[in-house]
């Protein structure tokens, strides 16, 4: 009988603290370098045998790209790679990209995978298996891969109780959390600056308060069946799109504009003040967000009179400090390069490659000497954050003083508000395909007023 209670209590002692030795063991970001073999993980393909429209959503999105995708493999290997070579406090830095965008590779120790073209598993980036084998995350908040991957025959998701022909299943709350997509999308560049930060901008704003988190608008759900293989269907199946910033119909209409002028009516030579009002009504964090080093949001603004002549309008300055930086501007920018190209010649390239004077919502990213840099990795410093934040209001004012020789008649005032995921003369630089700077116009309004003599 002493036996048995002896016994017992070693048994409760062990599972007591069992759990606790496995979380300690438990490791994310750096730490988890090298942990883990290529054969821990199954292909997507393999998934693909049941779970057939969640593979082909997958398979569009960036995320099946995170390794692949052409401007992702110019950067890695023309800029990251040779600045880890070339700058001795860059040494090392190369590996970290991987956390994110292969983390298979990552997690079997590859600090630079093989290219793409040579067809290897670190082709399939941000995989099934890594996010359904995901079950926690080292330290708060969640930044630069921090996530603990857990590989092998469960896979964890949004429902309890169902069952698998090829695996267990097991519901995870984490798994439905901003925290679990903020693992990749919050980065900390190695000078200490949050270079991204989607889900801390979500954090802060209003979605999170109302519990509406990343999924709900990435992963949206619908009636229907999982896998082929499904027992039965479900009324809110999480379809797999995460479409973003390289898909139209996403970024289309996520800010919403109006415009009036101060007057409907002027004479020439009249200061008319035109205001537009921009909202963000459909984002759950800013717009610009992520990758915000190389996106480009900027509303053109343009008059045109009776007879068709159209005048540009510079928007009003309001004062702030860096306020230069929300400016269109095409002074020479982007001087760090010059060390990654291994170009001692280089003297940078123009800014924005846009129109001058047009607001851009923007937050500028500076290097060590505070030069503007599309390398979030070399970035040391930010500007002002003048992105248009989670159901936030912006307004912009143009001045214009009403040209004396002005035809008489209706003058119509149009504004153009676009959007362009990298500018357009770092990606002519490094032959970067076009479709990448094509811009989209995220929408668009018009006013007027009447010349009156
Ligand atoms: C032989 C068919 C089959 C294969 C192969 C398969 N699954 Fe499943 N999986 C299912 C079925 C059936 C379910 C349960 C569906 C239901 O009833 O909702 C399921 C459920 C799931 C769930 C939901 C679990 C939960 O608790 O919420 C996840 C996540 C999942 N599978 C991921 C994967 C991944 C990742 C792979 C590839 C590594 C994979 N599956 C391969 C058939 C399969
Ligand atoms: C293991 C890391 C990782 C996790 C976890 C992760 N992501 Fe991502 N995600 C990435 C990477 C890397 C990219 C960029 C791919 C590229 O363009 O190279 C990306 C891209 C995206 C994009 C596309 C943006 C565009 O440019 O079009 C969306 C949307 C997105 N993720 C949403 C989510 C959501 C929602 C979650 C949580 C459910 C999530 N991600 C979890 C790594 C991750
Ligand atoms: C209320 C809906 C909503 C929520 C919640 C939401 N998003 Fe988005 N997200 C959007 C829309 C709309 C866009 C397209 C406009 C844009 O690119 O900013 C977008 C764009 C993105 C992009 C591309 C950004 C860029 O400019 O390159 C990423 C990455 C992304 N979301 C990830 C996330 C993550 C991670 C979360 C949770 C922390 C999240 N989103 C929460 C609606 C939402
Ligand atoms: C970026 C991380 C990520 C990737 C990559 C990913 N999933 Fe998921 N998956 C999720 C999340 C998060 C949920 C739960 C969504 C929710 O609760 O709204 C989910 C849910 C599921 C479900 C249950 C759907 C339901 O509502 O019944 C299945 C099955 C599944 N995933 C399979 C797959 C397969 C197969 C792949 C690859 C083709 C894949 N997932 C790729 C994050 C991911
Ligand atoms: C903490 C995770 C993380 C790390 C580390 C990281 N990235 Fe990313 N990367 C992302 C996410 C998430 C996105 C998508 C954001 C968006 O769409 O706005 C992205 C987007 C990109 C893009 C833009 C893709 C496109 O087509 O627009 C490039 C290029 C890129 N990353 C390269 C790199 C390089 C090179 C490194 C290493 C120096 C790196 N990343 C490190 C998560 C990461």
């Amino acid at each position: 009988m002493r036996l048995l209670v002896f016994l017992f209590l070693i048994v409760s002692i062990v599972f007591v603290f069992m759990p606790l030795a496995s979380e300690q063991g438990r490791k994310g970001g750096d730490a988890a370098f090298g942990t883990r073999k290529f054969e821990d993980y199954e292909r997507p393909l393999a998934c693909r045998s049941c779970h057939v429209d969640i593979y082909e959503q997958w398979a569009q999105s960036m995320m099946a790209q995170a390794y692949t995708h052409h401007w992702d493999e110019i950067e890695y290997f023309e800029l990251t790679v040779p600045h880890a070579q070339n700058v001795p406090e860059m040494a090392g830095k190369e590996a970290g990209c991987n956390g994110c965008h292969t983390p298979i590779a990552f997690l079997a120790g590859q600090a630079v995978p093989p290219r793409p073209e040579e067809g290897t598993r670190a082709n399939e980036g941000v995989s099934c298996d890594i996010c359904h084998t995901i079950v926690a995350r080292t330290g708060d908040p969640s930044f630069n891969y921090n996530y603990v991957s857990e590989p092998g025959r469960t896979k964890y998701g949004n429902r309890a109780g169902v069952e698998s022909p090829h695996h267990k299943t097991q519901y995870l709350e984490f798994m439905r959390s901003a925290d679990f997509c903020g693992t990749c999308h919050n980065e900390k560049s190695p000078f200490g600056v949050w270079v991204k930060s989607t889900q801390l901008e979500w954090k802060e704003g209003p979605y999170a308060k109302q519990n509406v988190p990343c999924q709900v608008c990435h992963m949206p759900q619908a009636p229907g069946r999982n896998a082929t293989t499904a027992a039965t269907e479900h009324p809110d199946v999480a379809q797999h799109l995460f479409h973003g910033a390289h898909d139209p119909s996403k970024v289309r209409g996520s800010i919403e504009m109006r415009m009036h002028p101060s007057y409907r009516e002027a004479e020439p030579g009249d200061q008319v003040v035109i205001s537009v009002q921009l909202f963000n009504g459909k984002c759950g964090h800013m717009v610009p967000s992520g990758s915000a080093e190389e996106r480009q949001l900027w509303l053109h603004v343009t008059a045109t009179d009776s007879e068709g002549r159209s005048y540009h309008l510079p928007v009003d300055r309001k004062g702030f400090e860096g306020e230069e930086h929300t400016i269109t501007s095409n002074e020479s920018a982007y001087q760090d390069m010059a060390v990654m190209v291994g170009d001692p010649d280089f003297e940078g390239l123009p800014r924005d490659a846009l129109p001058e004077g047009d607001r851009i919502f923007c937050l500028p990213y500076f290097d060590p000497q505070g030069r503007r840099t599309v390398a979030q990795w070399n970035t040391a410093s930010l500007g002002p954050d003048y992105r248009i934040g989670p159901r936030e209001t912006k307004i912009e004012t143009y001045t214009w003083t009403v040209p004396d020789d002005i035809p008489l008649g209706i003058v119509t005032v149009r504004a153009e508000l676009k959007y362009r995921r990298l500018v357009k003369s770092v990606a002519d630089y490094l032959k970067v395909p076009a479709d990448e700077t094509e811009s989209i116009l995220v929408n668009d309004a018009e006013t007027w007023f009447e010349v009156l003599d």
